[in-house]
């Protein structure tokens, strides 16, 4: 089983830091790369960090992903809410995938409560701001190593 991780973030969190800091926070996406592949490193994890403005690009990625990954954390931003593309690409995919959202969508506007993504993901993160990348490597570490001694 890989321990290489796939981290996949949606359209516009290339704005991180800049983009309604009031609820995404000042952290930019540099920032959390960063501090990922640090925390990754620590839990003996390899990790690609990815960030596309566009639909297709993710899906590659996560067809990448099944070639080499071990899990997938994904914050597929707006895609979150509209793609049925991105939900058919994370099925096709055998180990742990885990969304996460910076902000709490379901505090939010109605539209937000949904996610396609929700149907293949083994959990969600959101409402922990950029902690929740974090969080959710350290649940993909988790799941792998109880993957590995089963
Ligand atoms: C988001 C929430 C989405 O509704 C929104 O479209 C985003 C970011 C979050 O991280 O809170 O772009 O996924």
């Amino acid at each position: 089983m890989s321990r290489l991780v796939y981290l996949l973030n949606g359209p516009n969190l290339n704005l991180l830091g800049k983009r309604q800091p009031h609820i995404y926070g000042h952290e930019t996406l540099a920032d959390i790369e960063r501090d990922c592949t640090a925390l990754a490193h620590e839990l003996g994890l390899g990790l690609r960090f990815h960030q596309s403005n566009r639909e297709y690009e993710i899906i590659d990625w996560v067809h990448a992903a099944r070639e080499e990954a071990g899990g997938i954390i994904i914050n597929p931003a707006a895609f979150t809410h509209t793609s049925v593309a991105i939900l058919d690409a994370l099925n096709t995919f055998e180990g742990p995938v885990l969304e996460v959202h910076i902000s709490n969508v379901h505090k939010r506007e109605e539209f937000r409560h949904h996610s396609f993504v929700s149907g293949r993901a083994d959990g969600v993160i959101a409402g922990f701001g950029t902690q929740g990348y974090q969080l959710a490597l350290r649940r993909v570490a988790f799941l792998l190593d109880q993957q590995a001694r089963a």
